[in-house]
């Protein structure tokens, strides 16, 4: 190991002799599902300064600096995270052999201790920026009519899902009701991948021996299988991304039986600009069409770039409109209350996603998770329960198969509602359906009960209605003689009525 005379002097005693710290790195944490987790450090030391970039699994930090000191080098790396700036901080400390780092804490994380091995020259760097194609517009695939229903395993399970879970949630929804209320899609979310064979196959990791298999399995129960990649060189959890193998990955999707793809940006932000997903995301849309199979593809890049506008024209069958949503009133009700204005853009074949429910999670109440279902029912939203459907209580279960609820969300004219007057937290919404008749919701935001009303010459066809049906207590309900509806509205409650004017 070659021996800077500066630093020798500095040791005197020799033990940085042995610390240039120049040449490629790695470090290998091995995940329950047998995948491996990669920190690449690629250093390089010159005196006292040591630069180099850091590529750790999600996040890239192309431009990381220090200075040696015997106690230890502390690197400052900068990278990205979403489209904002991300900054951590690594010492490190050699022992000839082996670099001793620790990542420092940052937020609510704690420090982490990672152990580096010598790498050969090049290995983990980042790959090169492929160009993206040209724009044109992808045809449709014909698929989502009505917006997609099913289940998505990220909510509940995170990197726990596999082969077994996906079984169980498949027979669930199968036996409790699910099915025959219309949910269809089983799809699996991240963290089923592994890395690929030389070919550059994609491949399954451990918690899913056999996709092919899985496919079969949950195709004999009248249901329909999803899977989840992203165009990135790595997925959100720092699995393997379908980055410059997109059409081999959707070749092998068909080939598996998969039927859904949610397509998650996360990784691509190590390679691309924001003014590239239009054209990432287009790429993907064409392998799905060019694979043969029908795929519902679903985007998901948090509402950015206004893909709203172009989500159709890539081939998106529906794309999510914000970040994720996570199981509190706070969360729902910020991304529920705020899709008013993307209604133009939703009808059969692509709708806006604000994102999977949360419904039977346990951090909400059971009149919250019902305002979940009419609201999201409310905005023509993607179904995709996000409980453990093997295990809820029947409360739960019957929100989720209320069928009056769903017919408002999947009414085939697929027009989005519309806030309609929103005073002091009270909240009115309407939409129209197929058959002429409305749907009107009445939503408390407020931390008592209240009273939330509308004139009837503000709503539907603004005259007084022939009849009003309540869809959570499914009952017609008799008007009084006035010009108003009122409705006595629990807090973060919501009625949901249909109106036939
Ligand atoms: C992102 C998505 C989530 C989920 C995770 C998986 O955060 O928005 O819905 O897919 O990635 O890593």
């Amino acid at each position: 190991m070659g021996c800077n005379t500066f630093l020798c002097v500095l040791a005197i005693a020799g033990p940085l002799c042995a610390a240039n710290l120049t040449g490629n790195w790695v470090s290998i944490e091995v995940r329950p599902d047998g995948t491996e987790s990669r920190t690449y450090f690629d250093l390089k030391q010159d005196g006292t300064r040591v630069t180099g970039k850091i590529h750790a699994q999600l996040f890239y930090y192309p431009d990381a600096a220090g200075t040696y000191d015997p106690a230890g080098v502390t690197l400052d790396a900068t990278g990205r995270e979403g489209s904002g700036v991300r900054k951590v901080r690594y010492t490190i400390k050699s022992d000839g052999d082996q670099l001793h780092i620790t990542l420092a804490a940052r937020g609510n994380h704690p420090p982490v201790e990672l152990i580096a091995k010598r790498a050969p020259a090049g290995e983990g760097a980042m790959p090169a920026r492929i160009a993206p194609p040209p724009l044109h517009k992808v045809k449709w695939n014909g698929l989502a009519k009505t917006p997609p229903m099913g289940w998505n395993s990220w909510n509940k399970f995170q990197g726990r899902v596999d082969d077994p879970t996906i079984r169980a949630i498949a027979d669930a929804m199968v036996s409790n009701g699910m099915k025959a209320a219309g949910y269809l899609y089983v799809n699996i979310d991240d963290t089923w991948e592994a890395g690929r064979d030389g070919a550059g196959n994609i491949q399954t990791n451990r918690k899913f021996p056999d996709m092919k298999a899985l496919a079969d399995y949950v195709h004999s129960k009248g249901l329909k299988l999803g899977i989840y990649s992203s165009p990135g060189p790595n997925t959100c959890a720092g699995y393997e991304g379908s980055y410059g193998h997109e059409s081999q990955d959707a070749k092998t999707y068909a080939a598996w039986g998969i039927d859904y793809l949610k397509y998650d940006w996360c990784g691509a932000w190590n390679i691309y600009e924001q003014r590239d997903m239009q054209a990432v995301y287009q790429k993907m849309g064409d392998a799905l069409l060019a694979s043969g199979r029908p795929i519902v593809y679903s985007l998901c890049q948090y509402g950015l770039d206004e893909v709203w506008k172009w989500g159709p024209e890539v081939g998106g069958n529906s794309w999510r409109t914000t970040g994720d949503i996570s199981d509190r009133w706070a969360s729902l009700s910020k991304i529920g209350f705020n899709q008013s204005q993307l209604a133009p853009y939703a009808g059969p074949g692509h709708w806006n996603d604000p994102d999977m429910l949360e419904i039977g999670n346990g951090g909400m109440t059971d009149v919250e998770y019902r305002t979940h279902m009419s609201l999201w029912a409310m905005l023509a939203a993607p179904l995709l329960a996000g409980n453990d459907l093997r295990d809820m209580k029947p409360a739960i279960l019957e929100m989720l198969t209320n069928r009056e609820v769903i017919a408002i969300d999947q009414d085939k004219l697929g027009k989005q509602a519309t806030r309609l007057s929103a005073p002091d937290d009270k909240e009115v919404w309407q939409r129209p359906l197929a058959d002429g008749t409305w749907a009107i919701a009445l939503f408390n935001r407020g931390a008592a009960q209240a009273a939330v009303s509308f004139a009837w010459s503000e709503v539907a066809r603004h005259k007084k209605p022939k009849s009003v049906r309540d869809l959570w207590t499914h009952s017609d309900l008799k008007l009084d003689a006035g010009t108003e509806f009122q409705a006595s509205v629990p807090s973060h409650g919501s009625v949901l009525l249909k109106v036939r004017p």
